[in-house]
């Protein structure tokens, strides 16, 4: 994220930020409200707003028809176009094998770009980004794609002067990630020179298992350099994820008490109120603790818990990150029993609707065991942490969506208050909440106005929207930009990766070798099964607010 990781920057970014002024971060308020929204002309072209380094960049999208590229990444380019964020020298090229041409495919982007958005549509904007927007129709898997891309590629950075710089996304199923790198570097286009960059943006999931990850990055490795790989993990893109190393790092009330001499323990829930949708195949092989584990979790966990890079150089933030990761103990199959959970939805009611159970799903395997709510305890092997369990939770079909990431603290003594009625001290509770309703809030004992000693708990409450607004956003803004930026402190490793496969892969192990006695039942709409609660419970705990 360009400089941003730098507190200090950072308060200049917010403050430069023209869609957070005029918020409650006051000291930058001003007399005019220059949000994007709110500007009444526009020249031909969005100017960039400072001199950030986003290089010009030709962005190829292969995967161009899918569903990534309708609701995440044009809307995505969209909002940097709106905000100034994208360079001036820009073009897009969708790849994909349905035969439209370019003038087709504008109008399927303009439709979407109108359906999609929450936000009236900025039409200068617009017309600016579908000016940009080109289409080269081929097979994945034939080398004429390549030679036509190779062409196309010439005639655009002649056309919109983009100096050479491609930016590929593989928004395409993974079967493909390794074949278009392979062709691509046959047919020449991803050798990265001093005077211009070649990069390559990959979502997940990287790999299936540690072996299958292993050698997916090989096999990317042969032709591309580790610094010209970009991993997306979407929840980095979260402000709010984000924010958890600027609360940590930028304030200094926090650091101090961040450790086991303070705090209790930790929990991580990610939580859905959705199904599979129509993804039903592939979660019959990825099951939620594959599918949510080893990336989304284990990114906000190493968020949590890594030590304070000494700069935020993306290498120093990584290699913290793999480290906090390589210190998560991993399990003995006996861990396995004792710590883990693996639950599948049945039919239920959410929000006053009734919900099929998860076996009558389309493309789900009636008798299917795979499933659908995860829940482990996890110990961190490290001078901070001994001691502090980590229990992390995901889980579909779950009351209600809510991503938070629970500090406990440790209680006070109660030897002040023995003589007065007060029985026991609540813990203090620190709550982020990554999404929705984003914001932090801590809790702590206060006296209850009146003559006797009486403790209550009250919260202090910080609200995203409130201070800074909501501007639009898909969370794959701040990626892509530093994309474009060659920023690489938001993306994932091959390290990092491979830890966390590391730590998810004995788990699988036990659970596929157990069947069906792996497996608990919960009602669709509930928070999980009873076994999740029976894992803190064990150890007189309870998870936060979902009793
Ligand atoms: C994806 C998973 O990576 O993340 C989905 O494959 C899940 O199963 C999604 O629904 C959750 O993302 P978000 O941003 O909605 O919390």
């Amino acid at each position: 994220m360009d400089t941003s990781f730098d507190p200090s920057l950072l308060g200049a970014r917010i403050s430069h930020d023209p869609s957070v002024e005029g918020k409650r971060n006051v000291k930058h308020s001003q007399d005019v409200d220059t949000r994007p929204n709110h500007r009444q002309e526009h020249s031909d072209l969005p100017q960039l707003s400072n001199g950030q380094t986003r290089s010009p960049t030709i962005f190829v999208v292969f995967g161009a028809q899918g569903d990534l590229t309708k609701r995440k990444l044009i809307p995505a380019l969209y909002n940097l176009a709106l905000s100034h964020h994208l360079p001036q020298e820009f073009a897009i090229l969708g790849v994909d094998v349905v035969p439209v041409n370019t003038e087709e495919f504008r109008e399927k982007i303009s439709r979407d770009i109108q359906e999609l958005s929450s936000h009236p549509i900025d039409t200068t904007i617009k017309k600016w980004l579908l000016d940009r927007l080109h289409y080269l129709q081929g097979d994945f898997r034939d080398p004429h794609t390549y030679e036509r891309l190779q062409a196309m590629l010439t005639q655009l950075n002649e056309t919109y002067g983009t100096r050479e710089n491609y930016l590929y996304y593989l928004a395409t199923a993974p079967t493909f990630f390794s074949e278009i790198v392979q062709k691509l570097g046959a047919q020449g286009l991803v050798e990265h020179r001093k005077d211009y960059y070649r990069r390559v943006v990959i979502e997940k999931p990287f790999g299936h298992d540690l072996p299958s990850a292993r050698s997916m990055n090989h096999a990317m490795q042969e032709v591309l350099d580790e610094s010209q790989i970009y991993r997306i993990d979407h929840y980095l893109g979260k402000e709010t994820v984000q924010n958890i190393l600027v609360f940590r790092f930028a304030n200094c009330i926090f650091e101090p008490i961040w450790n086991h001499r303070f705090i209790d323990h930790v929990q991580i829930t990610v939580a859905e109120s959705l199904g599979v949708e129509h993804r039903g195949a592939y979660y019959e092989s990825a099951g939620a603790l594959r599918d949510m584990v080893p990336n989304h979790l284990l990114q906000i966990l190493s968020f949590v818990a890594m030590e304070p890079p000494n700069t935020f150089d993306p290498e120093a933030v990584r290699d913290e990150k793999a480290k906090v990761l390589r210190a998560i103990q991993l399990m003995h199959p006996t861990d396995v029993l004792q710590s883990t959970v693996a639950g599948q939805y049945e039919a239920g009611s959410i929000d006053g609707h009734s919900v099929l159970p998860y076996r009558s799903e389309v493309n789900v395997d009636p008798l299917s065991l795979k499933e659908t709510f995860a829940a482990m305890t996890l110990h961190i092997e490290s001078w901070r942490w001994k001691g502090v369990p980590f229990y992390l939770r995901t889980g579909k079909r779950m009351q209600r969506r809510s991503t938070e990431v629970v500090i406990q603290f440790k209680s006070a003594p109660l030897m002040l208050f023995s003589k007065t009625s007060v029985g026991q001290l609540t813990p203090n509770v620190l709550v982020i909440r990554i999404q929705p309703d984003e914001g932090i809030s801590i809790s702590f004992g206060a006296k209850i106005p009146g003559p006797k000693v009486n403790v209550g708990t009250v919260d202090m409450d910080f609200q995203y929207a409130e201070y800074f607004g909501d501007a639009p956003s898909t969370g794959y803004e701040t990626l892509l930009h530093d994309v474009m930026a060659g920023d690489a402190t938001l993306f994932q490793r091959s390290d990092i990766v491979e830890a966390g496969w590391s730590v998810v892969d004995p788990i699988v192990k036990v659970w596929e070798s157990l069947g069906s006695h792996a497996i608990f039942p919960y009602v669709a709409g509930t928070w999980g099964p009873l076994e999740a609660h029976t894992l803190l419970a064990k150890d007189g705990r309870t998870w936060h607010d979902h009793n």
